[in-house]
């Protein structure tokens, strides 16, 4: 069973255990990742087992500083401006990988790309210290919601791995947006917990959306799926579900909801963000038959929210090429 530290006592025994090739759980400001050494083989493919992720889906590569980012991938005028104004934070930036970079071909699933982020708080200092980049998906297996506590963590990969630092809550609570800068324009592969619109005012050029044959390859598949199903845009509540609720006004029949737990009271996103994946956790084991939830609306992080939203109320049992029609 992983040892749970807190991430003021967990320095110098994540720093050991990656430099042996180790994985080891750390707390971002977006959800917790499952990281190892993104120039070591062997920690890399420890990783992919731990989860239980398929091979062909790369991995982002965790960096300190952006002398780091340069020399693993190429950034242009409008991906540099984008890490200037958002790095550290929550914003992956896919661009193509330098020819020498040193990264083992599994953390980038062969690919001629790679996904950098420059992440805040204990990981921006253990991969200083490590001086070498970290390769980090989410910490959960593979297909589940990601992690936004320690605990989380434990209940997903607590038998697989040895030590998991203990940072609290994210702050974010929604992983990072993905955006590739690669042929000169800017496609949004993946909203997160950098809004769009904050991007596009700083790239003072639109994102482009939707699919155009490259997508993160992560998307493809279910994710984000608690074992409750969910009903998104309810105007009311059924016998026997759940609510998550949003915002000061409650939906008919929301007196009879087996449990309930409102996102933000005040109809604040960024708060409704930081709850989300907790919030799906919970009501996911009150025992309802279907969890109704209310409308979020589509502005600033409500895009992301969306997302994972869709994402966890799929169907259960489609293709991953049916998933990705519905929900592309
Ligand atoms: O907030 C986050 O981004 C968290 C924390 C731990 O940093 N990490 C995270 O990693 O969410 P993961 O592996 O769960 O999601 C990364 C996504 C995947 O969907 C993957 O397919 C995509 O990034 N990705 C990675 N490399 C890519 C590339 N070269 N091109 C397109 N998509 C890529
Ligand atoms: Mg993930």
């Amino acid at each position: 069973m992983a040892e749970i530290v807190p991430a003021g006592d967990a320095m110098e025994r994540a720093l050991a255990l990656l430099g042996k090739g180790e994985v080891v759980a750390i707390p971002t400001e977006t959800v917790y990742g499952l990281a190892g050494d993104a120039t070591n083989g062997e920690a890399v493919a420890r990783i992919f087992e731990a989860k239980g992720r398929p091979r062909f889906n790369p991995l982002i590569a965790h960096v300190s500083d952006l002398a780091m980012a340069e020399r693993i991938g190429r950034f242009d005028p409008l991906s540099r401006k984008l890490a200037d104004a958002f790095w550290p934070g929550p914003l992956t930036l896919v661009v193509p990988l330098q020819h020498d970079a040193d990264i083992h071909p599994l953390a980038s699933a062969g690919l001629d790309t790679i996904a950098l982020r420059m992440p805040q708080g204990f990981g921006a200092t253990l991969i200083a210290r490590f001086g070498r980049p970290l390769s980090a998906p989410s910490a959960n297996t593979s297909g589940r919601i990601s992690p936004t506590s320690a605990a989380a963590v434990t209940a997903s990969l607590g038998e697989k791995i040895r030590l998991v630092v203990d940072g609290g809550a994210t702050e974010v609570g929604l992983e990072s947006t993905i955006v590739r800068a690669v042929d000169g324009g800017l496609r949004l592969l993946r909203p997160g917990g950098m809004a769009a619109d904050e991007i596009e005012r700083v790239a003072g050029v639109a994102l482009q959306r939707g699919v155009a044959g490259i997508q993160a390859p992560g998307m493809m598949v279910s994710h984000y799926a608690p074992n409750t199903g969910m009903r998104l845009d309810a105007k009311a509540v059924r016998e026997g579900e759940a609510l998550l609720a949003f915002g000061p006004k409650r939906i008919a029949g929301w007196q009879k909801a087996a449990a309930q737990l409102n996102l933000s009271e005040k109809g604040d996103l960024r708060e409704a963000a930081s709850n989300l994946f907790a919030f799906m956790r919970q009501l996911d084991v009150a025992g309802a038959e279907m969890i109704a939830v209310e409308t979020v609306p589509m502005s600033g992080l409500g895009e992301a929210i969306n997302d994972r939203l869709s994402r966890a109320a799929a169907p259960r049992g489609l293709s991953d090429d049916e998933r990705r029609i519905s929900h592309g």
